[in-house]
C-alpha cells in the first residue's frame, strides 16, 4: 500500500473524532506509521516530537521494550474475558497494584476502557449511592465551567459547552455549575494574591441551593480541555471541605492529571485530600491501550454491596471492560515509573520548562502561560491588556501548531490554547528541544496572529 493510498482512503473513508473535517482535508493531514521513543513517524518518512503525548496519554515514548514484552507475554496467556462476574489475573494484581498508590482511602477499583467511561461509572456511582440508602432525591452533580470529562452523554450532562454540545443541549442539565477558578479570567476580578479563594463561596452558594438533591461534586484539579488552568492552591481543599459539610460525594476526574503528569501521582495530592471518587485513564495503559478505572472508598462500595434482590447492585459494564492486555501492560507501566522514577523526572524538569517559557511573557499575543508538570498552556490573546481572547473561528493555537510542525514537533491546540504535554519520561535534552520548538513556533506565530485580527 502506497502513501497516496493511505492518503486517499483517509479522505475518503476516515472519520477523524473532534475534527472539523472540511479544515482537515484542506490541510497536509499528518498520518502516523511508526513511532520509537518521544518521535513519531508519518507516512512520508518525517519524524516528529510526539508534543501531546498523542493526546494527553504517552509515559515512557512509544515502543517501550517492557511495555512490548508485558503486552506479547499476555498475549502468549489470554487477550480477553469477560470482568462480568468473573475475574482475571492482571487486572486483580493491577486493582491490588493501584490501591498502594492512591490518594486518601480509594480502595475499590471499577473498569472500563476511556475516560468517559471511567466519568459515567462515577456518575452513576455517586446517584445510586445516595438511592441504596433510600435518598432517591439526590440525583443532581455539580460541575464546573468549561470543564471537559469526555464526550458521552452523561460526561457531557455534567459539563455542557456551547461551541461542542449545541444540537444536544435540551439533553444536558444547566445547572448545578459552579465557575471554575479561573484566576487569568477570575469569576471576581480579584488578583490571586489577595482573593483569599472568594470563589469557593461561589461554589458553596451553588451547593447551598441545591443541597437537597446534590450527590456529588465533579472537578478536573487541573482543568485540562478548558485551557489547562491549575485550580488555585486550597481551592480543592476548600472544596472537600465544602462536600464534608453539604454532605455530598467528591468525584475528581484525574483522567490527564493523573499518573505522574503534574509531578506527583495524582494532582490531588498537593492537597493531601481524599476525594469519594477519582476517575483514571489516559496515561494508566502509558498510552498503549485502552483503559481506564473509577476508584471509590469502602464506604462507597459497601451501599452496593447486597444479593440479586436487594437491587443495589452497580449494573454497568462494557463487554472489554478488565482487558487483560490492557491491564497487563499497565501494570508494567506502572512498575517502569517507579523503576525510572519517571514521576520525579516529571518534578525535576517542571522549574527548567517554566524558566525556558517566561521569556515568551512579554509578547504581544502571549496572555498567560499556565503549568502544573508536564501541562502546559500558553493562553493566546488579541489584545493583551484587556486580556481579548481571539474568537473560536479564528483557531489562534493552529497557527502555533503549524509552525511546531514546521520545525518537527506535534502539538494539539484548543482554540486559543496552546498546549504542549511532552511523554512524562522525556529527557532533558528531548525537553530542551521539544521546548524551543515551541518557542520558535510562538515568536514566529506573531505575524500571521495579526493576519487573523
Ligand atoms: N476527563 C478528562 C479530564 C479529560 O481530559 C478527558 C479527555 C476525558 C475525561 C475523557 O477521556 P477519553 O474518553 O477521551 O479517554 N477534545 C480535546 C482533547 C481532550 C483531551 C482528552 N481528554 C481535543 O479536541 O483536543
Amino acid at each position: 500500500i502506497t502513501p497516496d493510498e493511505i492518503r486517499r482512503w483517509d479522505q475518503q473513508h476516515v472519520w477523524h473524532p473532534f475534527t472539523p473535517m472540511k479544515d482537515y482535508d484542506h490541510s497536509d493531514p499528518v498520518i502516523i506509521q511508526a513511532a520509537q521513543g518521544v518521535k513519531v513517524q508519518d507516512i512520508e518518512g518525517r519524524w516528529y516530537y510526539d508534543g501531546v503525548s498523542s493526546v494527553w496519554l504517552n509515559v515512557h515514548g512509544h515502543h517501550v521494550p517492557e511495555l512490548d514484552h508485558a503486552l506479547i507475554d499476555q498475549l502468549s496467556r489470554v487477550a480477553h474475558t469477560t470482568l462480568l462476574g468473573q475475574g482475571n489475573v492482571p487486572i486483580t494484581v493491577l486493582a491490588h497494584r493501584l490501591s498502594k498508590i492512591m490518594p486518601g482511602h480509594l480502595t475499590r477499583f471499577f473498569f472500563s476502557e476511556s475516560g468517559a467511561s471511567a466519568v459515567e461509572v462515577a456518575l452513576k456511582m455517586a446517584v445510586q449511592y445516595w438511592a441504596n440508602q433510600g435518598q432517591g432525591q439526590k440525583t443532581k452533580i455539580m460541575g464546573f465551567t468549561s470543564n471537559y470529562h469526555g464526550d458521552t452523554l452523561g460526561a457531557m450532562a455534567v459539563a455542557p459547552d456551547d461551541i461542542f454540545h449545541w444540537p444536544f443541549l435540551s439533553y444536558l442539565p444547566k445547572e448545578p455549575r459552579a465557575p471554575y477558578p479561573y484566576c487569568y479570567r477570575c469569576p471576581l476580578q480579584k488578583t490571586p494574591d489577595r482573593c483569599h479563594l472568594a470563589c469557593l463561596d461561589l461554589a458553596e452558594s451553588v451547593m447551598r441551593a441545591h443541597q437537597d438533591e446534590l450527590a456529588a461534586v465533579i472537578i478536573e484539579p487541573v482543568q485540562g480541555a478548558g485551557g489547562i488552568i491549575p485550580a488555585p492552591p486550597g481551592y480543592l481543599a476548600g472544596l472537600r471541605d465544602l462536600c464534608t459539610r453539604y454532605d455530598v460525594l467528591l468525584i475528581v476526574d484525574e483522567v490527564a492529571t493523573g499518573i505522574g503528569r503534574t509531578g506527583k501521582w495524582w494532582a490531588t495530592s498537593y492537597e493531601e485530600i481524599s476525594p469519594d471518587i477519582l476517575c483514571m485513564g489516559k496515561g494508566l495503559s502509558g498510552g498503549y491501550l485502552p483503559i481506564s478505572a473509577t476508584a471509590a472508598t469502602e464506604d462507597i462500595y459497601r451501599q452496593f454491596y447486597g444479593r440479586a434482590g436487594d437491587r443495589t447492585a452497580l449494573y454497568h459494564g462494557h463487554s472489554y471492560a478488565g482487558n487483560q492486555l490492557a491491564a497487563n501492560v499497565a501494570l508494567a507501566n506502572l512498575e517502569l515509573i517507579s523503576q525510572n522514577q519517571v514521576i520525579e523526572n516529571v518534578a525535576k524538569q517542571t522549574p527548567d520548562i517554566a524558566s525556558a517559557l517566561d521569556k515568551l511573557r512579554p509578547l504581544p499575543y502571549v496572555g498567560d502561560i499556565r503549568q502544573k508538570g508536564f501541562m502546559i498552556g500558553i493562553e493566546l490573546v488579541q489584545n493583551k491588556e484587556q486580556r481579548t481572547p481571539f474568537p473560536y473561528a479564528a483557531q489562534a493555537g493552529r497557527v502555533v501548531q503549524n509552525l511546531a510542525r514546521q520545525r518537527g514537533m506535534l502539538i494539539r491546540p484548543i482554540g486559543n490554547v496552546v498546549i504542549f504535554m511532552p511523554p512524562l519520561a522525556s529527557s532533558s535534552i528531548e525537553i530542551r528541544e521539544m521546548v524551543d520548538i515551541l518557542c520558535e513556533a510562538v515568536v514566529a506565530s506573531q505575524p500571521l496572529l495579526e493576519d487573523l485580527l
